[in-house]
């Protein structure tokens, strides 16, 4: 059944509103049970279709799941006897990938195919498959699935040539019960990263220097249950401070991390825009018009790239000419032709994009290309003039947990409709 997001714009937000659980700690925490030999008690999970299909993968590997949205999720794997995920799952999310690391550190075996996520760039695997290479698994890509087998796991080194989140992940997974020591050099220091380390370590894994560049690993052969809350979504949380800016509104928004979100909240300074915040939540106001300002994507703790999407709607009316450059995936500018239809004045050249800024935008029909571009045209509708119609909105739902009664609960006029 095919839906549309109707968002009248203009209204400013204000009030106060609590983030959700992360999407990309949760999606790292679920499969990392299957490391456990004991069930596992997960909370502040956030209900949103990734989690959801994870619930059915690991289902699907015979583990018990009790799953509560909004209040914990209970997963029993001692009776997972399973290691091959079925195309149509593996499709469903990108995160799919993290059963091969799990499944590895618990049987030895995975079967997964190419995973889904948003279509941003090339996305290859080949540091994954470095790094359980150097663990000793043998890996196989055919048919596109990856089959991944070792006799044992044994530590070792793993450099990687670039920085990736996903490839830190599945050595931390397939590394926590390997025989030895495994050694991450150049490891992504997301804060995804370190909620993992402190989950596993909350099993009993012995995971030392997440959050820097180099990870210590000291496998383990028993690892057992926890009771572990996820840390709040960063990137929903500066989801929310950008729509806060964008309407020229005044929101507080609980329960997150300031700390995490600083290359955000530096920007937005940068621009004008007042940002206060305290040990777990951050007020976001605007007083007069928005400087524009130069935005370059990096690693964390640099300006993240899932934030490029929704921050360049804000440039749209900033006064003067911003520059984005992304620096980590080749494809994730196509949104802003979407917002070109809302009178939005943008260059694109490669993963560089000139943002001219104009007094107003006004509504129109655009359409959803990826998870964080449904952001950016939510926030472009939200400070649009006039009516726009967002196509496609399913793919918001990959990552945010009910977005528009957040949305509504701070003013704004947004629904969703069936469309015939
Ligand atoms: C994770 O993707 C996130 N997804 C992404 O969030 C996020 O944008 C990204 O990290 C960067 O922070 C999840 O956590 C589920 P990478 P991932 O491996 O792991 C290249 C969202 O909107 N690379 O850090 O796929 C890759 O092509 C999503 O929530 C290789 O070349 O990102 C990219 O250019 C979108 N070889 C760069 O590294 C590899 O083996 C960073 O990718 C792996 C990655």
């Amino acid at each position: 059944m095919k839906e549309r997001m109707l968002i009248t714009g203009s209204n400013p937000l204000e009030g106060e509103v609590r983030v959700s659980g992360g999407k990309n700690t949760a999606v790292a925490v679920i499969p990392a049970v299957l490391l456990s030999d004991e069930p596992c008690t997960i909370e502040n999970l956030p209900d949103i279709e990734d989690v959801r299909a994870l619930v059915d993968i690991l289902r699907s590997l015979g583990a018990k799941v009790t799953y509560v949205p909004g209040e914990f999720m209970t997963i029993d794997p001692r009776p997972a006897e399973g290691f091959q995920i079925g195309y149509r799952d593996s499709q469903r999310l990108r995160a799919s990938y993290y059963l091969l690391g799990a499944l590895l550190g618990r049987c030895g075996h995975a079967e997964v195919y190419f995973p889904g996520g948003c279509e941003i760039g090339a996305r290859p695997i080949d540091q994954h498959l470095k790094g359980f290479n150097a663990l000793g698994v043998e890996t196989e890509t055919h048919g596109g699935k990856i089959t991944a087998m070792a006799k044992e796991l044994t530590g070792s080194d793993v450099f990687f040539d670039v920085v990736t989140v996903g490839g830190t992940i599945n050595v931390m997974l397939a590394a926590a019960k390997a025989k030895g020591t495994t050694i991450i050099y150049n490891a992504a220091k997301e804060p995804h990263i370190v909620d993992l380390a402190n989950f596993l370590n909350s099993m009993g894994a012995k995971v030392k220097g997440a959050g820097t560049d180099v990870i210590r690993i000291r496998g383990q052969q028993y690892l057992h249950g926890a009771n572990y809350a996820v840390i709040p979504d960063q990137i929903e949380t500066g989801t929310l401070m950008i729509a806060a800016a964008a309407t020229r509104g005044d929101v507080v928004i609980h329960g997150c991390i300031p700390q995490h979100m600083e290359a955000l909240t530096a920007k937005l300074l940068e621009m004008g825009v007042k940002v206060s915040d305290s040990d777990d939540a951050i007020r976001v106001r605007t007083l007069g018009a928005h400087r524009a300002v130069n935005i370059k994507t990096q690693v964390y703790p640099g300006f993240p790239t899932d934030l490029q999407q929704p921050m360049s709607a804000l440039l749209t009316t900033a006064r003067g000419t911003s520059i984005i450059q992304e620096t980590i995936f080749e494809q994730r500018l196509k949104h802003l032709n979407e917002i070109a239809r809302m009178g939005a004045r943008v260059r694109i050249m490669d993963s560089m994009a000139i943002i001219e800024g104009v007094p107003q935008l006004y509504g129109a029909p655009v359409t959803c290309t990826d998870l964080r571009a449904g952001a950016a045209l939510v926030v472009a509708g939200l400070m649009a003039k006039g009516v726009t119609e967002i196509y496609q909105p399913e793919y918001i739902d990959r990552g945010y947990e009910q977005i528009e009664s957040k949305l509504r609960s701070l003013g704004a006029d947004i629904r969703r409709e069936v469309v015939e």
